[in-house]
């Protein structure tokens, strides 16, 4: 018989090394090594795990590509009460298909999926809860008023019975909560290592496929907000969810990341209320109702998120650093790009900006992805360093390069209508929009300062 071998792989990017490492040379994270067993090949072929997915894979037939189109698009009716989950996930779930949903640990996402359970219109679903006992889903399901019947819980790991009890049941929607507690006996390593996950998400994925079952796999993230196990969990399933939000708030994001039946970066907003999850039908008008005026530090942005353009209020402080090295901390919006902000205004206004402690915020939880929202930043940054409040209703839009130049947001029109009917009145954007917008009736019903460079920025607010 072939012999094992011992080897440590990175829990956060797969990464295989002989011997124990403090720190991965690959994605750099520290104590991430797990020792696992690797079973040689020829032996994985006689009893492991390779042979257990060619003998469930079945026959493998080639399939004409008009018979096989009808199958893939096929959706459950869309959610009710549920209009922004049903567009994350491009009009609907799909039958047959494997989701990851993942989040941090009490985000909400058990909450999330009972309450899916509730609205989709699967006949039987089968919810495998390794992480709660039934007893504590139903307490759960009572708060969230669930009452409808063909719901069955589960509360197994073992990968193989959960196969074969959503076989049994002729499950229609299978939802494992969550992957890291699923194990399966031939595969190496213990509970949660990564190859327990990587491998019980193949199988999974060849469940799904192979019966027609739709899959919704819990994966929890890391602090640095990856799904915890190899990333390739994420290349192998069709759609990745991601539940974000602030823990010191009731505002909880739902972004697909990945989207193999729709586009990406649409999103969803929730309150998380004592009667469950309730869907925000305006969130920027949620996000700016207590917003302070007339305070220093304080910008708003429009963040375009799918095709939904949301106002942000983005905060900064700026305070003289004390001794050593100044801070640069960031909630919601890139350190390096804050780094870059930073060098460019010192250069820019003449500003000795190295001595100071700098924090950014973005209000509510969310996150700043877009570059289009640099300016709002940067006007923030000023404004709590010149301790002067930005005007009033004010909105900022565009990307800053090295030079200092404004560079052109897309969809402008659409950013400021829904600025428009927030109460903004007036914009400050790049001149390379002024085509964009010379036929719109927002260039005389909102005040519009056209800018080339930053530095125009300050003369016109101050
Ligand atoms: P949960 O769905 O268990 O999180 P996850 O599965 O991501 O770990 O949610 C846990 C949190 O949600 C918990 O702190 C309590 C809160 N919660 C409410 O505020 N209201 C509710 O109706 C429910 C069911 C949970
Ligand atoms: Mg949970």
């Amino acid at each position: 018989m072939a012999k094992t071998k011992k080897i440590y792989i990175c829990s956060e990017c797969n990464y295989e090394s002989i011997n124990w490492l403090g720190r991965c040379p690959n994605c750099q994270s520290w104590n991430s090594f797990t020792e696992e067993t690797r079973i040689p090949e020829t032996a994985a072929t006689d009893k492991g795990i390779n042979s257990w997915l060619e003998d469930t894979a079945g026959r493998s037939e080639a399939v004409e590509l008009n018979q096989a189109a009808g199958v893939i698009e096929s959706r459950f009716a869309p959610l009710k009460d549920f209009t922004d989950f049903n567009r994350v996930l491009g009009g609907g779930l799909v039958k047959g298909s494997l989701t990851l949903l993942g989040g941090e640990p009490g985000i909400g996402k058990s909450t999330l999926l009972l309450q899916l359970c509730r609205s989709v219109a699967a006949a039987r679903i089968l919810y495998v809860c390794g992480e709660e006992s039934p007893a504590q889903i139903k307490l759960r399901a009572d708060r969230l008023g669930i009452k409808r019947s063909g719901i069955y819980l589960y509360p197994e790991v073992n990968f193989h019975k959960i196969c074969q009890m959503a076989q049994k049941l002729q499950a229609d929607l299978l939802i494992v909560d969550s992957i890291q507690t699923v194990y399966m006996p031939e595969s190496s390593g213990n509970l949660g290592a990564v190859s327990q996950i990587k491998n019980a998400a193949a199988g999974f994925l060849r469940l799904c496929k192979s019966k027609g079952i739709t899959g919704i796999l819990v994966g929890h993230v890391t602090k640095e907000g990856q799904i915890a196990g190899p990333l390739v969990l994420e290349h192998m399933v069709d759609t990745v969810l991601m539940f974000e939000g602030d823990a010191n708030h009731d505002l909880r994001m739902l972004r697909a990341t990945k989207n193999r039946f729709g586009t990406v970066n649409e999103l969803a907003v929730f309150q998380m209320t004592n009667t469950g999850l309730q869907e925000i039908q305006n969130p920027s008008h949620m996000l700016l109702a207590n917003r302070p005026e007339g305070v220093s530090g304080s910008a708003v942005t429009a963040q375009l998120e799918g095709v939904r353009p949301l106002l942000l209020e983005v905060q900064a402080l700026l305070n003289n650093a004390n001794i050593g090295q100044a801070m640069r901390m960031t909630q919601g919006f890139d350190r390096n790009r804050l780094n870059m902000l930073l060098a460019l205004l010192s250069k820019q206004f003449s500003l000795n900006l190295l001595n100071y402690d700098a924090f950014i915020n973005v209000i509510g939880g969310l996150r700043i992805i877009e570059p289009a929202c640099d300016l709002a930043v940067a006007a923030a940054i000023l404004s709590s360093y010149y301790d002067m409040p930005l005007p009033n209703n004010s909105l900022f839009l565009g990307e800053l390069g090295l030079t200092g130049e404004l560079r052109s947001v897309n969809n402008i029109e659409r950013r400021l209508n829904e600025a428009k009917g927030l109460g903004i009145n007036q914009v400050f954007l790049p001149s390379a929009d002024k085509s964009a917008l010379s036929k719109s009736s927002l260039s005389t019903s909102l005040n519009l300062y056209f800018l080339d460079q930053l530095k125009q920025l300050t003369d016109i607010c101050w």
